[in-house]
């Protein structure tokens, strides 16, 4: 019978029967698996798959707190180490799952003081990323996990309710001093699509890595459900993530239904995870989709979602579902990278509406043919070897703020495509902002945030100087709001609001300052909840 079949099988070509890991590698992508420790020590069907089919693994507990320091002090490193030798057997890469969680994470932690849980993440994070930080395989890891809440405000968790928010940026930078090869990501569930909770992930990361914090990456979770639809912008949000400069991945995939199975919710299934795969193959910074599991025989989805299962690409016995097929055929064949058409390269910027500290730009637009459409434009200011972006536009043209006065700029733009090419770049526009209103004098104006909380904060003290070397009657302090804040109150001087642009000029009694005096102003802003952005741009004329 095996013989006959055999015989009358169609020729299937090696390359197209290929496990998924082969197709992957040929996109410059991972295709990966969680994988637990009991099936992997006794059954020998789960090791051959796990073996053969991917190119990445991650622990799906044995990398966790409670695994690797149940009791202070004591290390346990069986489960973790036994992953990382399989992955170095079969030349996969390790993706370490995750350093600061609020589950998983054993009770002698959750109840310490702030300054004894911050000596805890610190000795925990060196010691776990440290153990693999020259283990080639172990290239990445999830420093934060589920940080936000359903709305976009920070999870209440005992982290949150002990540290603030600063946990966060100091378990990057201790993962950072632990591994400062490692890839340093943040994942969370239900930020596939775009929404307030992926949203307040996109400001958080960007913020975080204006303030030099070490995000490399952004995970997306995606656990999804066929009766919850699909959230049909995930290559759009993965995209803005990439547009911040991180890398993007998706890190724990699985498919449930309610059961029982049956054929067309398989085959609804199987639409869910190419479309997933394709979303990843068009976006060139995703590195890769790992599964949470492969077989149904091994799935956390049973033992959580009452009454739903059968969210993954295996049976329990193994056999490959249709699921499997998707995922294969759309690595195999996908249309994602073969868009390598850049757009075509925009006119020369035209400079207009000129002032001391800002100027709009605008340019004949490109056309991209690729197949993933124009996403927008960059904006550079040429200046040698290190280039500087002033902005994005998703327009032809765009308002440049917070430049310095009477200063020449030499801007370009470069298009890009919804796969992250970008054109070649335009010819150069040469302006000079405007003298500033006091001339020969000069100031300057730097601001502090001197308070601030979820939805709000306090800048003061603003120091405005003259650095002139006459003095000055008068000064005009403008900077920017980040989009979304409102000013919500101010002292020691006059504010006014156009835009996000906020123009602050001097009060009756502090207007005259003798060449390196100093005074200040401050006020307070409102901001949507979790945004943790504060105004930038300060300049003083
Ligand atoms: C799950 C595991 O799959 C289960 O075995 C365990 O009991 C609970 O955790 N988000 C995550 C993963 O980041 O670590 C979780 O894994 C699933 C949800």
């Amino acid at each position: 019978m095996g013989l006959l079949a055999t015989f009358l099988l169609p020729a299937v070509s090696a390359e197209a029967s290929a496990p998924l890991r082969t197709h992957a590698a040929a996109k410059g992508k991972f295709i990966g698996a969680a994988l637990a420790t009991g099936p992997l020590s006794n059954e020998t069907a789960y090791r051959n798959i796990a073996a053969t089919e991917f190119n990445q693994v991650t622990a799906e507990n044995a990398m966790k707190w409670d695994s690797t320091e149940p009791n202070p002090g004591q290390f346990n490193f069986s489960g973790a180490d036994a992953i990382v030798d399989f992955a170095v057997q079969n030349d996969q890469q390790v993706h370490g799952h995750t350093l600061i969680w609020h589950q998983q994470t054993p009770g002698w932690v959750q109840g310490l003081s702030a300054s004894a849980m911050r000596e805890a993440i610190e000795r925990h994070i060196s010691t776990v990323v440290g153990r693999y930080a020259d283990n080639p395989a172990v290239v990445s890891w999830d420093v934060v996990n589920e940080v936000f809440e359903e709305n976009g405000n920070f999870r209440t968790s005992f982290w949150y309710n002990t540290l603030g928010q600063s946990y966060i940026a100091d378990a990057f930078r201790a993962a950072r001093a632990a591994d400062p090869d490692a890839r340093l990501c943040i994942n969370d569930y239900n930020v596939e699509g775009i929404n307030a909770k992926s949203t307040a992930m996109y400001n958080l990361v960007r913020s975080l890595r204006q303030q030099g914090v070490p995000v490399d990456c952004v995970g997306f979770q995606s656990h999804l459900a066929i009766q919850y639809g699909f959230p049909n912008d995930l290559q759009q949000n993965l995209q803005r993530f990439a547009d911040l400069g991180v890398q993007v991945r998706i890190t724990e995939l699985d498919v449930r239904m309610q059961m029982p199975r049956d054929s067309s919710k398989d085959a609804t299934q199987a639409t869910y995870y190419r479309n997933v795969v394709n979303a990843c193959l068009a976006v060139a910074a995703c590195a890769g989709v790992t599964i949470w599991g492969f077989t149904d025989k091994h799935s956390w989805v049973p033992d959580t979602f009452g009454g739903e299962g059968a969210a993954l690409i295996y049976d329990e016995n193994y056999q490959k579902k249709s699921s499997y097929d998707a995922v294969h055929d759309t690595l195999a064949s996908g249309s994602g990278t073969d868009d390598t058409t850049p757009p075509t390269t925009p006119g020369t910027p035209t400079a207009s509406n000129i002032t001391s500290n800002s100027a709009t730009l605008s340019w004949s637009a490109s056309t991209d043919s690729g197949g993933s459409g124009l996403a927008g434009y960059n904006v550079y200011r040429e200046q040698g070897s290190t280039d500087t972006l002033l902005g994005q536009t998703s327009t032809n043209s765009i308002t440049l703020t917070g430049l310095t006065p009477d200063t020449e700029y030499q801007v370009y733009v470069r298009a890009r495509d919804g796969a992250g090419n970008l054109s070649g770049n335009s010819p150069t526009a040469t302006f000079t902002t405007e003298e500033g209103p006091s001339g020969g004098g000069g100031c300057t104006a730097t601001g502090t945030v001197q308070t601030e909380w979820q939805n709000g904060y306090v800048v003061q003290p603003v120091t405005v100087t003259n650095t002139g070397t006459t003095a000055i009657d008068g000064w005009t302090v403008t900077f920017t709001l980040p989009a979304g804040h409102t000013l919500a109150g101010s002292w020691n001087a006059t504010l006014t609001v156009s835009g996000q642009t906020v123009t602050a000029t001097n009060a009756a009694y502090n207007g005259n300052l003798a060449p390196n005096a100093s005074t200040t102003f401050g006020f307070q802003v409102n901001r949507p909840n979790g945004d943790t952005q504060t105004p930038s741009g300060y300049t003083c004329a």
